[in-house]
C-alpha cells in the first residue's frame, strides 16, 4: 500500500503542536543523518525560532562532517557546530567493551548536549530517535545513545522532543522528501549515533580511530551507488585466539569481541575469519557452517600479507528496516580491488575481510 505522507506528517505535527506553548527554547541535535535532520526541520516548522540547530562534533564523526552538513542545510535550518572531539576521545581512550563504550558515549553526549542547551538557556532537546532505536534498546541488543529513560532525563535535566519516535526509516525518508531535504541526505546510509567509536572494534586509541576515519571515506566512495543499504569498514587488531579446518574450510578466530542477535537476544563473541575454501563453495552460505552464537560475525578473507597489525572488516548489507539484513553479494573481483587499494594506501593493514553474516545472527555493526 502506498504511504500517505500528508497523513503521516499531519500525525507528527499534531503530536508536536501541544508542545508549542510549553517549550520556550530547544536545541535540535543534527548529526547529518536523515532522522535527526528531518526531526529538526519538523520541530522548526512547528516551534519556529525557539529551535536552534546544533551539530555536536563528538570526534567520532566522518571526516569534514560538521561543515558538510551545515552547508547542505543552509536555507532549511541554521546549524552551529560545537567541537567536543578532544573531550570525547580522551574519555573513551583505552575502553574495550562494546557496552561500556556505548554507555560512556551516551554520558558524554548528553553532558555536551546539556552544556550547549544551558548556554542557550534551553532545557528541551529535539532528537531523531525512531522506532527501531527504541525496539533494539528495549530488547537489550544495544544501548542506542539516543534512547533516554526517565532516570537519564532526570540525570541530565533535559526534556526531549522526538517527532519521529513511532516511525520506521522508510517513513522518515518519505517525510524528508516531502519536506524538501536534499536527496543525497535522504538516501544517505544510516550512521550510528556513537559513530566511528563502534567501528573501532575493541580497544579505542587514536591511531586506530584515524585509520577507521580514512577508510570510511574510501569505502563509502567505492561502494556508493551500488544499491547497498549500508556499507562501511570496521577495524580491529589481528590477534588469533583459535584456528582450525573443517571439510577443507580453513579458518581463524580473532581475539576481539563483536555483537550479534540470537533469538532476539544479544550475543557477544569472537569473530571468525575463513581463510581458505574448497573450489566451488558458495562463500555467502559459509556462515551456516559455524556456531554463530559464539562467533556472531563470520567473515571471509579477501587479501592478507605478513606485515601490518590491523584487520579491516568490510560490511555491506541490504535491508528495509535495519532490524534484519542480508549481505550484499559483491563480486570477488570488486572486493579484491577494494582490498588491494586499502592495502596499498594503508601499510598498517594486515588483512581485509568481507563480512558474510546476515542479521540475525549478526548485527549490522560490530559493537
Ligand atoms: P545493529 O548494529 O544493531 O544496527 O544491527 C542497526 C542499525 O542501527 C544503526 N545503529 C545506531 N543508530 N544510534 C543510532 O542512531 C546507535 O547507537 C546505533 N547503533 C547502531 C546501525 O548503523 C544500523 O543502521
Amino acid at each position: 500500500m502506498a504511504l500517505d505522507v500528508e497523513a503521516l506528517l499531519d500525525r507528527v505535527y499534531e503530536r508536536l503542536r501541544p508542545l508549542s506553548k510549553e517549550v520556550d527554547c530547544a536545541i535540535a541535535c543534527i548529526s547529518g543523518g536523515v532522522d535527526s535532520t528531518t526531526s529538526a526541520v519538523i520541530a522548526k516548522r512547528v516551534l519556529g525560532d525557539k529551535v536552534h540547530g546544533v551539530f555536536i562534533d563528538t570526534g567520532f564523526m566522518r571526516a569534514g562532517e560538521g561543515e558538510r552538513v551545515r552547508e547542505a542545510l543552509r536555507g532549511l535550518i541554521d546549524i552551529e557546530v560545537y567541537d567536543f572531539s578532544e573531550e570525547f576521545i580522551s574519555r573513551v581512550e583505552g575502553l574495550e567493551d562494546a557496552e561500556e563504550k556505548r554507555k560512556a558515549f551516551r554520558d558524554l553526549f548528553y553532558t555536551a548536549v546539556k552544556r550547549v542547551a544551558s548556554e542557550k538557556g534551553c532545557s528541551w532537546v529535539v532528537q531523531g530517535t525512531i522506532k527501531a532505536d527504541v525496539i533494539e534498546t528495549l530488547r537489550g541488543i544495544k544501548t542506542q545513545h539516543n534512547v533516554l529513560t526517565e532516570g537519564l532525563l532526570k540525570r541530565y535535566e533535559l526534556r526531549v522532543i522526538e517527532p519521529l519516535v513511532d516511525l520506521y526509516k522508510h517513513e522518515v525518508r518519505a517525510l524528508a522528501k516531502h519536506l524538501g531535504l536534499p536527496s543525497w541526505l535522504i538516501n544517505r546510509q544510516p550512521f550510528p549515533g556513537p559513530g566511528l567509536l563502534v567501528r573501532v572494534v575493541g580497544r579505542v586509541y587514536r591511531e586506530k580511530l584515524e585509520l577507521v576515519r580514512r577508510l570510511t571515506t574510501l569505502v563509502e566512495e567505492r561502494l556508493s551507488g551500488k544499491g547497498v543499504s549500508q556499507y562501511f569498514p570496521a577495524v580491529w587488531e589481528h590477534s588469533v585466539v583459535g584456528a582450525g579446518e573443517e571439510r577443507g574450510i580453513v579458518y581463524e578466530v580473532h581475539g576481539v569481541k563483536v555483537t550479534g542477535v540470537v533469538e532476539g537476544r544479544r550475543s557477544y563473541g569472537h569473530p571468525l575469519v575463513v581463510r581458505k575454501v574448497p573450489e566451488g563453495v558458495d562463500i555467502y552460505n559459509l556462515y551456516k557452517e559455524f556456531n554463530t552464537t559464539t562467533h556472531p560475525h563470520v567473515l571471509v578473507e579477501v587479501e592478507s600479507r605478513d606485515s601490518g597489525r590491523y584487520v579491516v572488516a568490510i560490511r555491506a548489507v541490504l535491508t528495509q528496516d535495519f532490524m534484519t539484513a542480508n549481505v550484499a553479494k559483491l563480486s570477488i573481483d570488486e572486493l579484491k580491488h577494494l582490498a588491494r587499494e586499502i592495502m596499498s594506501l594503508e601499510p598498517s593493514v594486515k588483512m581485509v575481510a568481507y563480512d558474510i553474516t546476515p542479521k540475525p545472527p549478526a548485527t549490522i555493526e560490530y559493537e
